[in-house]
């Protein structure tokens, strides 16, 4: 049994991720924390609780409002891929359930320092909301079970910038507090999506084709991803890294390769900001001598460097 909080900027591919885990037998979705990123911040909030009542689990999972720009940083959405809705401007009527009074990083505090050991947290956004409760509440790191991030780059093209992918890019700051806080954790990269969250346009259509209401949902949100993804490389295909990100914590049978590596975030760099340094990764202590190691910096993070995209697509 899997007791999780979902971090969400959500539009788009975020839903599908909130959907994977939503209809996954043994997991409880305990709470859905909206985090500044894709769009409008408020627009968000309202992707989330369709989405919910999408799933069919309207009114019965809170929804924490939280940071609603970065720490540091200008905010910077990403309409362009989304559409302005988030939802390629599908324009949902508003859901039944209204979101929580709370602040999501509140929320996130007094959820997992109340079940020391028993939280996952899978955050789909920038880091902020994150890195807030990690300075709110010192001992919150070691409090989590295990978070799951979607962010950074394997030392790989990004899609913002060459250096950097979004959810880094947006909040490099959260991000480097985020990797250096201590949490057991699991990052799986831009890099990873570009490799293996891909749907093809072959099987867009197998979805679509099975005409129910999920599959109507999706194909009604996928496509501003999917216009962008053929503007941009000419191919209708689209890419899922919240989704894919999901789909290997609910199963981790799913990866087929990765490595225990110390990654750390660029704050200083002009052409670099949100770069995710990822080191090659980390031998057993006992062979830590291997010159390229340098000083045993212990790992902070377990890379996902290579996963099982038919399964995945299957799981869609
Ligand atoms: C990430 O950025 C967001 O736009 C997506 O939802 C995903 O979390 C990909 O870089
Ligand atoms: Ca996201």
């Amino acid at each position: 049994a899997m007791r999780l909080i979902i971090d969400t900027d959500t539009a788009g591919d975020d839903c599908f991720s909130m959907l994977l885990a939503l209809h996954q037998p043994g997991v409880t979705v305990e709470a859905v924390t909206i985090c500044g990123g894709n769009i409008d911040f408020d627009q968000q909030v309202e992707n989330a609780l369709y989405t919910l009542e999408v799933a069919g689990k309207g009114g019965k999972v809170p929804v924490y409002p939280g940071c609603r720009r970065p720490m540091m940083r200008k905010p910077i959405d990403a309409e362009y891929v989304f559409g302005e809705d988030g939802m390629s401007d599908a324009h949902y009527p508003r859901a039944h359930q209204r979101p929580e009074a709370s602040h999501a990083v509140q929320a996130l505090i007094d959820i997992v320092m109340s079940n020391p050991g028993e939280i996952t947290i899978l955050a789909q956004a920038p880091l902020t909301n994150i890195a807030a409760a990690v300075v709110q509440e010192p001992r919150f790191a070691g409090a989590v079970k295990h978070l799951w991030i979607m962010g950074g780059t394997d030392n790989s093209l990004g899609n913002v910038t060459p250096a950097a992918e979004f959810n880094f890019y947006v909040d490099p700051e959260a991000a480097q507090i985020v990797m250096n806080a201590g949490f057991a954790c699991t990052l799986s990269t831009w890099t990873l999506s570009v490799q293996d969250s891909g749907i093809l346009a072959a099987e867009l259509a197998d979805i679509a084709a099975l005409d129910t209401p999920l599959s109507r949902f999706f194909t009604q949100v996928n496509q501003a991803s999917v216009d962008f993804s053929m503007a941009r490389y000419g191919v209708g295909d689209s890419l899922h890294p919240d989704a894919l990100t999901c789909a290997i914590m609910l199963d981790e049978s799913l990866i087929l390769e990765s490595g225990d590596c110390v990654v750390d975030v660029e704050t200083q760099g002009r052409l670099t900001r949100g770069y995710s340094s990822v080191s090659s990764p980390r031998l057993p202590a006992q062979e830590v001598a291997d010159p390229e190691l340098g000083s045993a910096t212990p790992a902070n993070a377990r890379v996902i460097r290579r996963a099982d995209r038919a399964a995945f697509v299957q799981m869609m």
